[in-house]
């Protein structure tokens, strides 16, 4: 238990401040100083903190509505179900509470899939470095043991390979007729930034529709905008079968989705799938409005714009310290990888007034609220910068 919160099981390692409130990209902790947000609450902010167009919003869905379950009709989630098919081109949705639920369902839709096409024992390809959550069966497709240890016995069912590598994929085709999918996240977040190659992600489409296979992208943390496209795959000019969401879909009102195509739409029937809070009237006006917002205020074209310029000042500060592996990355969802462990940048850069994550050991990642302004990434840079060459300069232990 950490000494302040003795009541609350110790599951995280926290940072020794409490926030208290913010306001657009700021926040401030209960003593009162204040940091910008690089972090959005793990790429979930979309619109920062009190956003003026959305906390009234959600002000008035709460005194109408906070929810009334799945038993009946629901015109919010028809609502949000049709944007997000006009924006990704596929063709329904379920919704549900958070990431892992989406891959958790993501995954019934594969097996149900297979079993529906006479294939008893299911399988599907994941990868190295893969994060889809931390139920049993997400945890088992993520490729991080950390996660996995102590949790066995894994689900079975997954074949694991290497990311960006088609061949990899084509082989297992070759070899495996129980394979009904492949699962990945198009840009890997907490495997350390990584993103599929646009060339490579549209190979693995090919190799899916050759094989009646699912192909199954994760876009929980790279999806809604995130990138400067509403999903990342859209940069490759592919479509999924299967595209799980959440994160950024609900502004910070928990929330995630299924996406699905035509080909995965009708594989789950009545009774196969469902969840009590899923769907609840407070969370589709969050997503409503969170798309309503973005597309109103251009947030999309103001994180591939400002990701840009953040990545660019990085690179240009960055450039030639030595320790710096590289920066990558899309949008705003960048990493900097160090040649060493880098958790302790976590605290410095709080300190110095800068809130980020440090992900996959020795990955410096920035998921800041879409509405980042140019003034503010400039902030993130003269902060974080000297964080990063101090530490580096530092004798290593
Ligand atoms: C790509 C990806 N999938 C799934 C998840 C799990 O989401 P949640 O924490 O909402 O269960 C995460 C969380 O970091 C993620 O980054």
């Amino acid at each position: 238990m950490t000494a302040s919160m003795p009541h609350v099981m110790n599951t995280y390692g926290r940072l020794p401040i409490a926030l208290s409130h913010g306001q657009g990209c700021r926040v401030w902790d209960t003593e009162g100083r204040r940091y910008i947000d690089g972090l959005g609450g793990i790429a979930v902010n979309t619109l920062g903190h009190a956003h003026p167009k959305l906390v009234p919003a959600l002000q008035e869905q709460t005194a109408k509505l906070i929810h009334c379950s799945n038993y009946y009709e629901n015109p919010l989630q028809e609502a949000l179900a049709k944007r997000l098919c006009e924006l990704s081109g596929l063709s329904a949705a379920f919704f549900c509470s958070t990431g892992l639920e989406a891959n958790e369902g993501a995954l019934k839709i594969a097996r149900k899939y297979g079993h529906d096409r006479g294939i008893t024992k299911p399988e599907v390809i994941v990868f190295d470095k893969a994060f889809h959550g931390r139920s049993i069966a997400t945890l088992s497709a993520t490729g991080n043991p950390k996660v996995q240890e102590g949790f066995g016995p894994l689900v079975e069912g997954f074949v694991r390979v290497p990311f960006n590598d088609a061949a990899a994929v084509r082989e297992v085709a070759e070899c495996n007729p129980n394979v009904v999918a492949v699962f990945l996240e198009t840009i890997q977040g907490e495997g350390g930034i990584n993103p599929a190659r646009w060339d490579y992600l549209r190979e693995v489409r090919q190799i899916c529709d050759e094989q009646g296979w699912l192909l199954m992208l994760d876009e929980v943390q790279c999806g809604i905008g995130r990138t400067g496209k509403w999903f990342a795959h859209q940069w490759a000019d592919i479509k999924p079968d299967v595209m799980p969401l959440a994160k950024g879909l609900g502004s910070g009102v928990p929330i995630g989705a299924i996406v699905v195509g035509e080909k995965a739409k009708t594989i789950l029937g009545p009774g196969n799938h469902g969840t009590t809070f899923g769907g609840n009237p407070l969370s589709m006006r969050a997503g409503i409005e969170t798309l309503d917002i973005m597309l109103a205020d251009d947030i999309m074209g103001n994180a591939a714009r400002v990701g840009a310029h953040l990545k660019a000042a990085l690179e240009r500060e960055l450039a030639g310290v030595k320790g710096v592996k590289e920066v990558r990355g899309l949008g705003l969802m960048l990493g900097i990888e160090l040649d060493r462990p880098c958790g302790v940048i976590l605290t410095r850069a709080m300190q110095a007034g800068l809130l980020l994550s440090v992900t996959a050991d020795s990955v410096v990642r920035l998921v800041p609220p879409l509405i980042l302004s140019q003034a503010e990434a400039d902030e993130i840079v003269g902060l974080l910068v000297p964080v990063i060459k101090t530490f580096l300069a530092e004798p290593q232990p």
